[in-house]
């Protein structure tokens, strides 16, 4: 069910399904609620499963030229209180990753446990900054053609061929974003803290994912990351890249379920 929380004076838009204990799920840059779908059907099952549309994401608005990760942290946040819950499990995909590390940081004791989708809680690099500042120029002259070429690329090469209804429900996904939208994300990701001092700290259980070949965070920084963490879930997905909740859904569903019950 598709619901509305306040927040800013606007409204953040959210689907809330099933019941049980809660799990919030984090969609990726250029995705919404939607891109979740075939893993909400799936844990709505047996879970209480939140899925949020980030701000400049899906129908959420804009809030200012730059969405920080604090700042969607928030939004997530006020939607949570909304529904006056206390405690869940967020899994965050990449950016939604991002997001839910901020949350972690300014929210700990509201976290029961958190899934890293191909994402990383390191800083951008100085390269990387400089790529995000490319993007805002081409994002500003052909939208269109940015969001086309940053989908394909969050598919594993060798998969393109064999996923194509990914790719198309992916790209319709990212074709409904507003310019301002993109760029204000890229903005946010650019400036982000590093938070890898997190992973060694906290006591709830953490799950990192790791795509073979994702072009955007390369396995090798993740398993160096994942050295981190005291007691580790680590789900290794040799065939697929950024993507691998759409690249293989069922595997990744399965080590999701066996992770929630880890964490309650
Ligand atoms: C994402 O999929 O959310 C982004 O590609 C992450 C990033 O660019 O760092």
């Amino acid at each position: 069910m598709l619901r509305t929380a306040p927040f800013k004076n606007e409204t953040l838009t959210f689907s809330d399904e099933g019941r049980g204990r809660p799990v919030v799920l984090l969609h990726g840059f250029l995705g919404s609620h939607e891109i979740w779908d075939l893993a909400r059907k799936e844990l709505s099952r047996s879970y209480r499963v939140i899925s949020i549309d980030l701000p400049g994401h899906g129908s959420t608005p804009c809030f200012g030229y730059a969405h920080s990760m604090e700042l969607m942290a928030k939004a997530v946040k006020a939607v949570l209180d909304y529904l006056r819950l206390k405690k869940y499990v967020l899994v965050g995909h990449s950016m939604g990753g991002y997001v839910a590390l901020a949350f972690a940081d300014l929210f700990p004791d509201q976290v029961k446990g958190l899934c890293l989708f191909h994402s990383t809680a390191y800083a951008d690099s100085t390269e990387k900054k400089a790529d995000r500042l490319r993007a805002i120029d081409i994002v500003k002259a052909d939208r269109a053609l940015y969001t086309r070429n940053t989908i394909k690329n969050l598919f594993a090469a060798k998969n393109l061929k064999y996923l194509r209804a990914e790719i198309n429900f992916a790209n319709r996904i990212a074709r409904k974003m507003s310019k301002r939208g993109i760029v204000a994300a890229l903005y946010g990701m650019m400036d982000r803290k590093g938070r890898d001092l997190i992973l060694g700290l906290v006591e709830y259980p953490i799950m990192i994912v790791i795509g073979e070949h994702d072009n955007i965070i390369p396995a090798t920084q993740l398993i160096e990351q994942s050295r981190l963490l005291k007691n580790p879930t680590i789900l290794y997905l040799e065939h697929d890249g950024h993507f691998g909740f759409l690249e293989s859904p069922r595997v990744c569903n399965a080590a999701l379920r066996k992770f929630l019950r880890k964490c309650y």
